[in-house]
């Protein structure tokens, strides 16, 4: 086996810089928001996990479903040597890829790109052990802003699942696209997974489970703003809320304040004031149609040659050319 090779774009002063430059924006708007992109430390990567085990969080298992039964055409289809995955997490699913792609004999190298280093270490680890075959290179960077960092190769696939490209908001699906779609060749593919429009008490349960672990997930950024930028939220004064936005078609998580107060943000100098009730908005959640997807792509350059769903029509996979 060769050793997982581990590069660094997103240090930790560039998180330390972007988390105070975002929470300031966030924190002094109207409505305030934060950027889902900092739910992601240790203790949020874990939390996630969870989230994929839930009886409520229908997604990650109908994605592996779809990859379950479709990986080896896809593996065919698309007989590709470099395989990047963007927000790889624990690059669980994945590895219904990497064997089918075994199988072909095509892939040489995996290239997962996270923002949580923690994440992404556990996942390199375990995959360069079960694919010695493989160069195993982890990026810890920003999907957002790293694409045009990735190496040149040929053949290359980037898979993009779990549905996180509905956490972007639709001007940076947009430019991200775009960015997925420079940095590839004419003929080079995207994978990419989008949770799909359904009953709305579905989706809401989905985020506001029983056992409260998505509002501990919710939570979890006060306290990455706390350690990080030594500010003193109490976590237990907001009420995590997830509402469905019929008009966007998204989920949208907010956390509530239940009480007035002021919290002290002693990295930034702030002093930020919530009033009873108001929210601090942390993440969107975009569910799609087929046809949004193939509209969306088609306009950043690539188009759409499989589209495949679960049985029950609840989680889209999308396998597309660049154009
Ligand atoms: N792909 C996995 C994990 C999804 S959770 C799955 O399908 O289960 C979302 C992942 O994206 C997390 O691992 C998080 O750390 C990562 N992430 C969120 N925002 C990011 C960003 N801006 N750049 C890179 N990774 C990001
Ligand atoms: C990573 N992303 C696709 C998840 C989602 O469903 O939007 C994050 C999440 N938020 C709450 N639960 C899970």
């Amino acid at each position: 086996m060769s050793e997982p090779e581990l590069i660094v774009h997103f240090t930790e002063a560039d998180a330390a810089r972007q988390l105070r430059e975002d929470a300031r924006a966030g924190l002094t708007d109207s409505p305030k928001w934060l950027s889902p992109k900092w739910f992601y430390d240790a203790a949020g990567s874990e939390l996630f996990e969870r989230i994929t085990e839930l009886p409520e969080y229908y997604q990650t298992r109908a994605e592996h479903e779809i990859l379950r039964r479709h990986a080896v055409e896809i593996a065919e289809l698309t007989g590709a040597a470099t395989l990047v995955e963007l927000g790889s997490g624990s690059s669980e699913k994945t590895r219904l890829l990497l064997e089918a792609l075994r199988k072909t004999e095509t892939l040489r190298e995996f290239v997962p790109l996270d923002v949580s280093e923690s994440a992404l270490r556990a996942a390199t680890t375990a995959i360069a052990v079960d694919h010695p075959e493989l160069t195993v290179r982890g990026v810890v960077g920003d999907f957002t802003t790293e694409l045009a960092a990735l190496r040149a190769g040929t053949g290359r696939m980037v898979a993009f699942l779990g549905g996180t490209i509905g956490n972007l908001l639709p001007s940076e699906r947009a430019e991200f696209l775009a960015a997925v779609r420079a940095a590839l060749r004419p003929g080079e593919w995207l994978l990419l997974g989008t949770d799909l429009v359904k009953d709305r008490q579905r989706v809401v349960r989905a985020y506001d489970d029983a056992r409260g672990v998505t509002a501990e997930f919710n939570r979890n950024v006060l306290r990455v703003l706390n350690r990080e930028l030594r500010a003193d939220f109490v976590p237990e004064d907001f009420t995590h809320v997830a509402l469905w936005n019929t008009e966007q078609e998204w989920i949208e998580m907010r956390l509530r304040a239940t009480r007035a107060m002021r919290v002290r943000v002693a990295e930034l100098d702030l002093d930020v004031d919530f009033a009873e009730g108001e929210d601090l908005r942390t993440e969107v959640s975009a569910k799609f149609r087929r046809e949004r997807v193939r509209d969306e792509l088609e306009v950043a350059g690539f188009g759409l040659h499989r589209w495949w769903t679960d049985d029950a029509g609840d989680f889209g996979l999308s396998l597309a050319v660049a154009r």
